[in-house]
Parts: structure tokens; C-alpha cells; sequence
């Protein structure tokens, strides 16, 4: 696989050794924000993972530990188990869904910006992506009117990520009116990715899907964010909607996850350990988003040119910078001058004209990234 000129340009400073600010940093592990090692490790030693009795939708008391979080965490206490079902990563709860949903050739709606990883999906179930807008006009918004027009017979589904990564923006109760009837009156499903739900920046309650009741709804979500833990492979979709979708919708999903069971049985058997561990990793997190974020903002004040999109929830800022070149070209002067590595925004689908930082970094390496990057600017 060859690699875009950013990450050609990145891999080329690391192989010199230059010390790089990594501002890209966004793996909980390697920031130094791991739940406590040993209650994962002790749960995952139980003997009772040297069975092999395995369930298509994951193993009872895994699904149950799901439903508990769902009622601690968002005070959702009625989540039937039998509507959750288990998959190793959000990544392959998306292929299921897309799987279930569509036929090759099949469009499914994604926002712009958004996850990258949706194309690479997308190519390999060879399905056709569509991007409908999220425009910025105090906070984000979502275009409704373009997405409508996107829609053609084919369109199965819409993704709505919430908060979306990298914008930190939440589906508003009205927006998820709307999506809720476009999808009814297009036959449509929604999928609603909620792997950063737990971490709004404020004290403001936003409603998960799991219980939308007014379309056909998979929400996806997982131990990667929920619990710092990516590297446990666990997460899961629910499915909600109207009764006479959801039931043969669960079916076939079935049909699927009992074709890979690629669950394993000690990370399944952890999992009621695993999840108890987001409360003290969460509040780290947040603590560490919090600081960076006023840091930045501290910053940025002697820098008016740079200005710092709002962001409502999840672990990523967004720069407007002036566009003096490309972003790439800019994100790779950055790396090669200023030993800062950024993400180049049209990543996730932005215009020339946006950085994307990542705002789980250490203090001190954010502090001082942030500084060369405006330096430099
Ligand atoms: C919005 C979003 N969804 C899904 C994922 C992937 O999660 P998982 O590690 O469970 O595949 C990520 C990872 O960063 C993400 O940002």
C-alpha cells in the first residue's frame, strides 16, 4: 500500500530520528492514558474462557454488561440484551451493518467531514458513498436540504456519528426529527456511531440512539473510546426501530455474526471488568481534553489569523488557518520545519484551510506543538 505524501513525509522524519511533536496522537494507549492494567489482566485471566460455547450475538453476560453501561452511563434501563449483538471493533459493526443493508452498487450517506475510514469500507463491500454537508454557522450543522437531494432509490442508509469525529459536533434533537422521517419515508436505516457519546465537553446530556424508536436504527459503539481499551476488540451494535424491522433485521445480523463468531471468550468474559474501568479512564480524559483545549484557546489569542472551530464534544480541534497553499503542503512544511505533525483536513473531507489536532496529547507535547505550529504560521 503506497502512502500519501503526509504520512510519506512523517515516516521519513521518524526514520531520521528527528523529534516530532506528534499533535496526531490519538491512541489512548500511547498517551499515556490506560485504565488500570492490572484489574484488566486479572479479568482476563478467567478460567472459564478454556470453554468454547459461543452465540452469534456474543455471550449473555457480555451483552448484559453492555445493557448495565447503557442504563449507569445514559439512563436507558429497559435495553433488551437480545437486540445487542457483539463485534470485535465499531470498524466491523459497520461492515455487518452495510452488509445486512445493501446490495453491491447500494448508496449509503455519510457526513462531510467525517470518519476516512468510510471509504475504505465502502470500496471493499463495493458499495457507492455519498457525502451530505455539515456546514458551520455558529457550531455545526447539519444540511438537511442536500442531504435530501442526495437521495436516490438505492440509498439504504444514512451514518450519522455522534458527536462526529473530527467536528465534535452532536445531532440536535430537531435534526434527529428530521433524519428520523427521512428515513421512514425512504425506506432507509439509520446508523448512528456513538464511540465518542461519553465525552461532551460540557454538562449538557445528549440522548443516545440505542432507543430511537421512529426508524430503523444500529447504533454502534464500543470499549475503544468507552474505556481507552481499542486494543480488547469489543464493541457492539443495538438495534431499535419498529418491531416488525427490527426482528428480522436482528435475524440476519445474526446470520452474519455466526458466520465469523469472531468473538473471543476471554475479552467477552472481561468485559464486565473492562467497562467498569471507564468511569476513573474517562475523567482522565476529559481532564486532558479540558487542559489542552484551554491551552490552545490561551494561544491562540496573540494569533487572531488562527481561529479554533466550536467544539462540543470528542477528542479532536480543529484549526481555520489562512490558506496560503495546500493543507498537505502546509500539514508536511509543518512536520519538515517545525517538527509538528498535524492532521492535513482534507483527511476527513475539509476544504484547503484546516488542521486537525488531536486533543488527548500529553500537556507539555501539546503545549509546545501548539506553539511551534503558530510560530510557524
Ligand atoms: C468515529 C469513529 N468511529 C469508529 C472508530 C473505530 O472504532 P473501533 O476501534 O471500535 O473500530 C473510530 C476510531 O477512531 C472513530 O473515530
Amino acid at each position: 500500500m503506497s502512502l500519501n505524501p503526509f504520512a510519506a513525509a512523517l515516516a521519513e522524519a521518524k526514520e531520521q530520528g528527528a523529534q516530532v511533536l506528534d499533535l496526531t496522537a490519538s491512541n489512548p494507549a500511547q498517551v499515556g492514558l490506560r485504565p488500570d492494567a492490572e484489574a484488566v489482566l486479572r479479568a482476563l485471566a478467567n478460567p472459564i474462557a478454556m470453554e468454547y460455547d459461543p452465540l452469534p450475538r456474543g455471550l449473555l453476560s457480555a451483552r448484559q454488561a453492555v445493557a448495565r453501561y447503557y442504563a449507569e452511563q445514559h439512563g436507558i434501563s429497559d435495553l433488551d440484551p437480545q437486540h445487542i449483538v457483539l463485534t470485535t471493533s465499531t470498524s466491523e459493526a459497520y461492515s455487518f451493518v452495510m452488509r445486512l443493508l445493501c446490495d453491491p452498487g447500494d448508496e449509503i450517506a455519510v457526513p462531510r467531514p467525517g470518519y476516512p475510514l468510510f471509504e475504505f469500507l465502502a470500496d471493499i463491500l463495493d458499495l457507492k458513498l455519498v457525502s451530505y454537508p455539515l456546514f458551520y454557522d455558529h457550531g455545526w450543522q447539519l444540511d438537511l436540504y442536500s442531504l435530501e437531494k442526495l437521495i436516490t432509490e438505492r440509498t439504504r442508509a444514512i451514518v450519522v456519528v455522534h458527536p462526529n469525529n473530527p467536528t465534535g459536533s452532536f445531532v440536535q434533537p430537531g435534526e434527529r426529527d428530521d433524519l428520523n422521517a427521512l428515513c421512514r419515508q425512504h425506506s432507509m436505516a439509520l446508523i448512528a456511531d456513538e464511540v465518542f457519546l461519553d465525552y461532551p465537553h460540557d454538562a449538557v446530556a445528549r440522548a443516545s440512539f440505542v432507543s430511537n424508536p421512529a426508524a430503523l436504527t444500529f447504533t454502534l459503539s464500543g470499549l475503544s473510546k468507552i474505556s481507552a481499551l481499542p486494543q480488547m476488540k469489543l464493541a457492539w451494535v443495538v438495534t431499535s426501530g419498529p418491531p416488525s424491522l427490527v426482528e428480522p433485521a436482528l435475524s440476519r445480523l445474526e446470520v452474519i455474526a455466526d458466520t465469523y463468531l469472531s468473538m473471543n471468550a476471554p475479552v467477552q468474559l472481561a468485559s464486565p471488568a473492562m467497562l467498569q474501568q471507564r468511569t476513573s479512564v474517562q475523567a482522565r480524559l476529559m481532564d486532558r481534553v479540558r487542559q489542552n483545549l484551554g491551552e490552545l484557546d490561551a494561544q491562540l489569542v496573540a494569533k487572531p489569523a488562527v481561529v479554533r472551530l466550536q467544539v462540543d464534544g470528542g477528542w479532536y480541534a480543529i484549526l481555520r488557518v489562512p490558506v496560503l497553499q495546500t493543507d498537505e503542503q502546509l500539514a508536511i512544511q509543518l512536520l519538515r520545519q517545525a517538527r509538528v505533525a498535524v492532521h492535513p483536513g482534507h483527511f476527513y473531507g475539509f476544504e484547503d484551510g484546516y488542521l486537525v489536532v488531536s486533543l488527548i496529547v500529553p500537556q507539555q507535547d501539546f503545549r509546545n506543538g501548539v506553539a511551534r505550529i503558530l510560530r510557524h504560521l
